[in-house]
């Protein structure tokens, strides 16, 4: 596997294996990697012939109060890790590499960006798109995969990629959670042990809002009641937001008619955690 963190070597290489008719697969990542960017990384690998990983900690998507600089780092064990997985290129441009002096050009996707973590995080998605659209044409990857775990983030690219005409595949694979039901996060790492325990309540409280779902329950503040009254119940929670909403356009879902998205965001003490989940649970998850 090569380290590439040079931007133009990157897309040279990228250059090159087009013209030799390579299939590019990407997965982009913040790095400090856990099961579930594995996960992408093992479904990348049976998509195509060069696997690209990339790990770059956007400071563009990051708000002034956020954790940019606390945010986990450590680059040998990923690229252990990414090694052991037959990634053929862990890209790890620099931010100024990525934002040179006089950089001023944003990509903005307008109304999915908006709910949800975007009502939360102000400028949070014009950043993620900003940075996926620059590592595409850094890396001329034919598929990219992202994790479901940030579903409205997968809903934004796959948005930009259709409407900017980008002939990318965009596969979405499912959460990986830990054995007790925690969806696997880099952030994770911040939790005590007391926050760790409460941080099941998310997990917990969309299967329970699955369960009401299954036993016919359609209307949407039901279920959204339901989640209201699990989680405060934890101690250090506090919920950030939480809707019920269809799962392309992100738009909120009074009554359920077929499939909807659960998805919140909460603070465990200072950590801010997201999950979701379809409602009703779906039959069976595959990457797609
Ligand atoms: O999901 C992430 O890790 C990031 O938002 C991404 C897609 C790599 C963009 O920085």
């Amino acid at each position: 596997m090569e380290i590439v963190s040079n931007s133009k070597e990157m897309q040279d290489l990228a250059l090159r294996w087009r013209e030799e008719g390579r299939k590019i697969v990407l997965v982009p990542t913040m790095g400090f990697f856990h099961q579930g960017h594995l996960s992408l990384m093992e479904h990348g690998r049976t998509l195509g012939d060069r696997l690209v990983v990339s790990l770059f900690v956007n400071p563009a998507q990051f708000g002034p109060t956020e954790d940019l600089q606390r945010y986990p780092r450590d680059l040998d064990r990923d690229a252990a890790l990414a090694r052991e997985k037959g990634v053929d290129v862990l890209f790890t441009p620099t931010p100024e590499q990525m934002y040179p002096e006089g950089y001023q050009t944003y990509v903005e996707v307008e109304k999915l960006s908006q709910g949800l973590c975007g009502a939360s995080r102000p400028g949070h998605f014009r950043g993620v798109a900003t940075v996926v659209l620059k590592l595409f044409n850094l890396v001329q990857p034919h598929a990219a995969i992202f994790g479901e775990k940030d579903y409205q983030q997968l809903m934004v690219i796959r948005r930009l990629t259709a409407d900017l005409n980008l002939p990318i595949g965009i596969v979405g694979c499912p959460i990986v959670r830990e054995p007790d039901g925690l969806a696997m996060s880099s952030r994770n790492t911040y939790l005590s042990p007391e926050e760790r325990a409460a941080a099941l309540s998310l997990s917990y409280a969309l299967k329970g809002a699955q369960k009401l779902a299954a036993a016919g329950e359609k209307s949407g503040e039901k279920i959204l009641e339901l989640v209201r009254k699990i989680i405060p119940r934890v101690p250090h929670t506090r919920i950030d937001y939480l809707a019920l909403v269809h799962p392309e356009t992100l738009e909120e879902v009074e009554t359920l008619q077929g499939e909807a998205r659960l998805a919140l965001a909460v603070w465990v003490g200072d950590t801010r955690l997201i999950d979701n989940a379809s409602i009703p649970e779906a039959r069976y998850t595959c990457c797609v």
